[in-house]
């Protein structure tokens, strides 16, 4: 087994098994959200997109962001502890970086799971079952490297123990250069922009730190169009 890393989704890095990173904070929610009792999160790009799948689908609840606070008339933003208590079964998101990665990965790979730090471990032990390379599709932002999305990277990398590229050793070593996850991520601009747009949300930031705390490995079960689904 072989992994890879890819620090911006539009890297074209593919493999059969994909492993997408927003940490700050799209695939925590997600994560969270499922663990906590959501059937579903539909993942779209465009916030037109999401407005118009969640009128199609009967009690949906809208949640997302853009500059990092809630979406005008959607239900919820994008903080994981807005999604500790489900307020119905199926969500539909749409965030700035992290849901383009989901979708853009769906795209490319044979078979995805949504990671964080969160659910680290579940989600490792996932791709080493599925017993494929390995690619892990950092969200970034807006195009771009961002740091806590590459410590996630590395600490995927550390955990799986397979060959590495030297995209996969470039983020173990960065990894291994933070003292804590927390630390890595206060420092990136995701973590920066965060408390910059919303300061009341900067508890999210540790919130999102936490390692295996959940034992859920959310997967992709269908891509149509632009929408792809995750369910557990
Ligand atoms: C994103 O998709 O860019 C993020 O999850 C941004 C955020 O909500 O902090």
């Amino acid at each position: 087994m072989r992994v890879d890393v890819v620090f911006t989704p539009d890297e074209a890095g593919a493999a059969p098994t994909g492993l997408v990173i927003d940490v700050i904070r799209a695939t925590s929610t997600i994560c969270q959200g499922l663990a906590a009792g959501y059937e579903k999160a539909f993942c779209t790009a465009e916030v037109e997109e999401a407005r118009e799948l969640g009128g199609r689908l009967e009690g949906a609840v809208l949640g997302g962001e853009r500059n990092a606070v809630r979406i005008p008339g959607f239900d919820l933003g994008n903080s994981p502890r807005e999604y500790v208590e489900p307020v119905g079964k199926t969500l539909v998101l749409s965030t700035t970086n992290g849901t383009r990665a989901i979708v853009a990965a769906a795209r490319r790979c044979d078979r995805v799971f949504v990671a964080s730090l969160l659910n680290l471990g579940a989600v490792v032990a996932a791709a080493r079952e599925a017993g494929e390379d390995v690619v892990v599709v950092c969200a970034g932002v807006q195009g771009t490297l961002a740091l806590d999305d590459a410590y996630v990277a590395g600490r995927i990398v550390e955990l799986l123990a397979a060959a590495r590229t030297d995209a996969a050793e470039a983020a173990a070593r960065l990894t291994a250069s933070w003292r804590d996850a927390e630390e890595a991520l206060r420092a990136s601009k995701s973590g920066r922009n965060l408390v910059e747009n919303a300061p009341d949300l900067e508890p999210d930031i540790p919130f999102c730190a936490r390692e295996s705390v959940l034992d859920v490995a959310p997967r992709l079960v269908a891509l149509d169009g632009v929408v792809a689904e995750i369910a557990l």
